[in-house]
């Protein structure tokens, strides 16, 4: 698979916080044996899923190993995240810990890896509260973006889903704007977290904050 970064290449890994002993074995030992494309699942999935900055790893922990035999694959930047998710799946106490079979995790930009998969290569594609990037000229950075929606479009198998939360009003409108454009997708929202989606972290900041998520499922037609 071809995952070479584009020329608008945003991140490389981002750096928090000085890391702590714990999540740097996490990191240095642990992650190399769930990384995404080098290890590929040990499963055969029935269908692949993408999750896009899976921020605190609880969605993306929530859904893998509830569905044991799709490959999931989670796609974040920030090292703190990935981190935290990684410490979901080997707790400081296990002394033993194994890559859950289904779940890798890719830790760069989630834009050229989806980029370089196949045409219907997912079943489901998440993007669970993306960066805002509130300034219009920071437009062209949105995940939910006419570029990218094309190219979600052509990866996302007939009969997919694309699943996609927002609360932040510039994004939500710009994000009723850009599906109101577009022919490859059908559309329903909902300003309730529909049944069967997890609740993540960040969600429940806004909504702590008086923030109205608004919440997007397509289906590819
Ligand atoms: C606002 S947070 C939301 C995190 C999580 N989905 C949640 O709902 O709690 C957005 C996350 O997306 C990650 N991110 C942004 N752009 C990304 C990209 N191009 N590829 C992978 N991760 C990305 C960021 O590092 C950040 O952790």
């Amino acid at each position: 698979m071809d995952v070479k970064p584009p020329p608008d290449r945003l991140y490389g890994r981002v750096k928090g916080k000085k890391l702590r002993p714990r999540q740097e074995w996490l990191l240095a030992e642990f992650l190399p044996r769930l990384s995404w494309p080098d290890v590929p699942f040990a499963i055969t999935p029935r269908e692949i899923w993408l999750e896009v900055g899976f921020g605190g790893g609880e969605h993306a922990y929530e859904l893998a190993s509830r569905n044991p035999d799709v490959g999931y694959i989670a796609a974040e930047v920030f090292e703190t995240g990935i981190c935290s998710l990684l410490s979901r799946i080997a707790p400081d106490n296990v002394e033993h810990p194994e890559p859950l079979p289904n779940l890798r995790l890719f830790t760069d930009d989630a834009r050229p890896l989806l980029r370089g998969m196949a045409d219907g290569y997912l079943s489901k594609l998440f993007l669970m509260f993306p960066d805002p990037w509130p300034k219009a000229r920071h437009a062209k950075r949105r995940f939910v973006h006419p570029e990218l929606l094309a190219e979600a479009a052509r990866v996302l198998r007939q009969g997919g889903e694309w699943r996609i939360a927002s609360d932040d009003p510039t994004y939500q409108e710009w994000t009723d704007e850009v599906l109101g454009a577009q022919t490859a997708f059908a559309v329903t929202r909902a300003t309730e977290r529909p049944q069967g989606w997890p609740p993540t972290r960040y969600e429940a900041k806004a909504i702590a904050a008086g923030r109205q998520p608004v919440y997007w499922a397509l289906t590819r037609l």
